[in-house]
């Protein structure tokens, strides 16, 4: 396999680690965790869990972006490319989505989450309420964008065939 061959290989497993992930935290265990625990073992399990697949995430993502950027140097081959042809310009889409998440991402996993678990720890009720609705606010939009992404990937693809 060429090299550009691996890079998108490389890019397809770490954005099917990253979506796949989020959806099945949101779909999966989240609900059926609030169903079967008490709440404060379900709040112990989703930070434990949360906190793990934030790390990997975080090691996932700029490989991600640079595979993907790797790629898109190769296929638009120019900077005129990216705002003159329909490739280019849902390209230049799919970055911005990228972006805003990354941006997203960040305040939900650096700055959201950790004050939810302290406010959590401290029993400051009030505040949890309102930091859990930030949590919930910020990774519901985070859901929206991923399959923003993941629509605009499969547009760039869909392009060869028209
Ligand atoms: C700055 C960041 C990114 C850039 C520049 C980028 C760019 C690209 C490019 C050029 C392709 C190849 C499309 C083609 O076949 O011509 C691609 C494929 C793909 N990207 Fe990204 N990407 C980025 C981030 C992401 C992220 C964060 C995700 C996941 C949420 C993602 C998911 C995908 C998927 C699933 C494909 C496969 C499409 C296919 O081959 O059918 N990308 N990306």
């Amino acid at each position: 396999m060429t090299w550009e061959g691996w890079a998108h290989a490389v890019h397809l497993l770490g954005a099917m680690f990253w979506a796949g992930g989020m959806f099945f935290l949101v779909l999966v265990l989240m609900p059926i965790g609030r169903k079967v625990l008490p709440p404060k073992e379900y709040l112990a399990l989703v930070h434990v869990v949360g906190r793990r697949f934030r790390n990997i995430s975080w090691i996932v993502l700029p490989v991600v972006v640079a595979t993907g950027v790797i790629k898109a140097a190769r296929a638009v081959g120019s900077w005129e490319a990216l705002g003159t042809t329909p490739y280019g310009r849902t390209l230049m889409w799919k970055m911005a989505a990228v972006t805003i998440a990354l941006i997203i991402a960040t305040a939900h996993d650096f700055w959201i989450g950790p004050r939810m678990t302290n406010s959590v720890r401290e029993g400051a009720s009030a505040a949890t309420t309102v930091w859990r609705r930030w949590s919930r606010l910020s990774g519901l939009a985070l859901l929206v964008l991923v399959l923003a992404i993941l629509g605009l990937a499969v547009k760039l693809r869909m392009s060869y065939f028209e």
